[in-house]
Formats: structure tokens, sequence, C-alpha cells
């Protein structure tokens, strides 16, 4: 076995620690940016080494605009990782995306405001445009559903994540708009994520959980965190199967 990390993983809400992760060491980091959400920690999930980390901290204390996006995956960057798989918990807005679906969306809208969103924020960093036109790295995008297929795990295999600022839900009207603008799916937490790992230079994709339907879209009058909670473990041993295989390939 290598000791390279052959894939990290960006847990989301509902999904604090990868309990099949074996012989696991955390790393406790302190990057360029700062610090991250919590540890890392690295293990082997069959023959391949595995990292994880919490995006909210590992006792989800830290909210979406509060996430330290940079040094989350500069932490990964330093270990030598090369491909990320976001975990994102998020609500569903078009038909194919009910509670329970796990999609690997191909594009994105960023509606968040305000967050440090790039690495060349500070005096004097080289100014980076880096091309984006598809956030979500195809060739890993592809692995993902490679895995999906050999798992027999069923994936939407397209999608347009917005992301928006929380840490509220939005009202009926904003999703409503969302829908209007292309956005099959919602979440807090998509960007500026998947643009820094683009600038790090990172493989990056999406797996998104569908929790709940987004306001107004299914018959419920409220979205509860109960419901968001439930529906994400009830789909949490389809993604570690699917984390072991992608994981696994090529090892
Ligand atoms: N909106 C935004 N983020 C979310 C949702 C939602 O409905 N569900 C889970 N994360």
């Amino acid at each position: 076995m290598s000791d390279a990390i052959s894939l990290a993983v960006i847990g989301g809400t509902g999904i604090y620690r990868l309990a099949q992760l074996q012989d696991v060491e955390a790393r406790e980091a302190d990057t360029r940016f700062g610090r991250p959400s919590g540890p890392v920690r690295i293990g082997t999930l069959g023959k391949a080494r595995v990292a994880f980390l919490a995006r909210h901290g590992e006792g989800h204390s830290v909210p979406p605009h509060k996430v330290n996006y940079r040094a989350n995956l500069q932490a990964l960057r330093d270990l030598g990782v090369r491909r990320v798989l976001a975990l994102n918990t998020v609500g569903g807005i078009t038909d194919d995306f009910g509670p329970r679906v796990l999609a690997c969306p191909d594009q994105l809208i960023d509606y968040t405001w305000g967050r440090v969103s790039t690495i060349c924020e500070e005096d004097g960093a080289d100014v980076l445009h880096v091309d984006f036109g598809d956030p979500y790295t195809p060739a890993l995008r592809k692995h993902i559903l490679d895995a999906a297929n050999v798992t027999g795990v069923t994936l939407v295999d397209r999608g347009c994540y917005g992301a928006t600022q929380g840490p509220r839900l939005e009202t009926r009207a904003e999703i409503a708009r969302m829908r209007r603008d292309g956005c099959d799916l919602v979440g807090m937490t998509g960007m500026p994520e998947a643009g820094i790992a683009r600038e790090l230079g990172l493989d990056y994709a999406c797996l998104a959980v569908v929790a709940n339907w987004a306001a107004g879209c299914g018959d419920a009058i409220e979205i509860t965190m109960a419901e968001v909670l439930a529906n994400v473990d009830a789909a949490s041993a389809r993604i570690v199967d699917l984390v072991t295989v992608l994981a696994n390939a090529g090892q």
C-alpha cells in the first residue's frame, strides 16, 4: 500500500466521522491561512489511505459563513492530498432531487457574500484568474460515477448547486428565484470551497446528499433539523461504500 493519501473527504452537516476508517491518526494542522475546522483524521479504507475533515468541526460548531475554507483545503494540500471529495448536505429544488437522493452536480451558482473567497486576498499575493467554467473536476466526477456504478449506488449525474449564505434556510421566494436561475440543489457550503480548491490546484468534486425539499418545493410547511439529519443518516451507508471504492480504484 502506498503512503500517499488517495482521497480526502470533507464531511458536511450530519457527517462528522468516517466510522469505517481504520488505524486512524489525527493531525492538528496550522496552515498559512490559520487553523482548519478540526483535526484531519487519516486512516485506511480497504488498501487506500484516506483523510477526513469535518467541515463544521466534529461537534458542528462552525457555521457555514465562518468556515475557514482556505485553511481546510490548505491543510489537506499540505498533507499531499490531490483529490478532494466534498460531501454537501443540501435541499432539493427540482423534481429529480428529492430527499435521500445522492447527486454529483456539474455546475454551481454562488449567492454567498462577505466570505473570504480566494487565496489572493493578502497584499502581494499573486492574482489568480483560474478557469472555473466546470467548477467540479470532470475527471474526478467521472471516477465518482464509476465508483457508484461498481457499488450499485444510484447517483444523479448532473445538477446545479446554488450556494447560499445561511445559516438560516431560504424563503420560498428565494428558492423560486433559484429555480428560475437553473439551480437544482441548495446548500450553504459549496462556495467558496470549490473556487479555493481550484486555486490550490486540487481535483475537487461534490457528492450532494439531499436532506429535504427546499422551501416551497415539497409538501412540508417547515424544514426541521431532525428531518435533515435523519435523511443524511439514511444515506450514509451508501456514501461510505462509494467512498471506499473511489479511494481504492487504481491502488
Ligand atoms: N437550504 C440550504 N442548505 C441546506 C438545506 C436547504 O434547504 N438543506 C440542507 N442544507
